[in-house]
């Protein structure tokens, strides 16, 4: 068994009477890797908000600028936590773009995830997979594919990409974060995407509230924040330009993709640094 492969249970076991955020997700990007239950609930989540697909692409290029920005910086390691399955544009291809001797550590808990990661990964000498619960960050920091990979004498890029929201408490949330930052030297970042509910009786609001209620028939405790809540988990972390904002504003007017009103104000973008 190759090194970082699944020696004991991370997440749950395949069920196919469940649909599986990782596969729904990959769905929302176009891609295969999914069975009916996911095709069915994706469909369900589409007549309810028809620019899902778009949010999810607008995500993901979000994820690869932030990568961009870090490599900037001088970060040249970095651990996605949640990755997902494999596509079209990965984490892994920004970070060699930036440097092709950048390091990425993969990490997810979906049985369909680990497999094909693993699978593709199972020779790369700059990128690899570690199966592992992001809510442990013990079990990830420890994980022997993390210890081998990832220098903690240097700084980090922690990825946390439309994930945060499986964690219901803001306090857990903060500590998440600290728990994760703790091993690494300042300049180290955590770049976040969080879906958001404003919770203001706005229609945005019970927009965002049809979208929480549909996942939360298969993914009870997930947990749409409001801007302030995700604010306060940031508290004590340097925000980049322009600060904790919506993905459609997060931009330089020329690069904005979605008009700016409706759904594409539902997922919040951070890029922070460790002071
Ligand atoms: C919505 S997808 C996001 C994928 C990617 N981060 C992105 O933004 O493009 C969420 C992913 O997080 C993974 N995930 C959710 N909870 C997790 C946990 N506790 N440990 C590891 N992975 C988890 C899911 O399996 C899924 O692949």
């Amino acid at each position: 068994m190759p090194e970082g492969s699944v020696t004991r249970r991370v997440g749950p076991e395949l069920d196919l009477n469940r649909p599986s955020d990782a596969r729904i997700y990959d769905l929302m990007l176009g891609g295969k890797n999914n069975f009916e239950i996911d095709r069915q609930f994706f469909a369900e989540l589409l007549k309810l908000a028809p620019e899902i697909p778009q949010l999810a692409a607008e995500n993901r290029r979000w994820i690869a600028a932030a990568i961009g920005r870090m490599a900037a910086a001088g970060v040249r390691q970095f651990i996605d936590l949640g990755c997902g399955l494999p596509s079209d544009h990965n984490l892994h291809e920004a970070v060699l773009a930036a440097d092709p001797s950048g390091r990425t550590v993969y990490v997810d808990n979906d049985v369909t995830a680990i497999s094909h990661g693993q699978a593709l990964l199972a020779d790369d000498r700059t990128t690899f997979f570690a199966a592992a619960d992001l809510l442990d960050p013990a079990m990830v920091l420890e994980h022997p594919t993390v210890v081998d990979a990832i220098d903690r004498d240097r700084p980090v890029g922690l990825v946390f990409g439309l994930v945060l929201h499986t964690l219901p408490g803001n306090d857990q949330l903060r500590g998440l974060l600290d728990d994760y930052l703790a091993p690494f030297p300042t300049g180290s970042f955590v770049a976040i995407t969080h879906p958001m509910n404003p919770n203001d009786g706005s229609r945005l609001a019970s927009f965002a509230t049809s979208i929480e209620d549909k996942f939360r028939e298969y993914f009870p405790r997930l947990r749409f924040r409001t801007h302030d809540e995700l604010a306060e988990s940031l508290a004590g972390l340097e925000l980049l330009d322009p600060g904790l904002t919506d993905l459609a504003r997060w931009w330089p007017a020329d690069q904005q993709a979605l008009n700016p009103t409706g759904a594409a104000r539902l997922i919040l973008g951070a890029l922070a640094r460790k002071r």
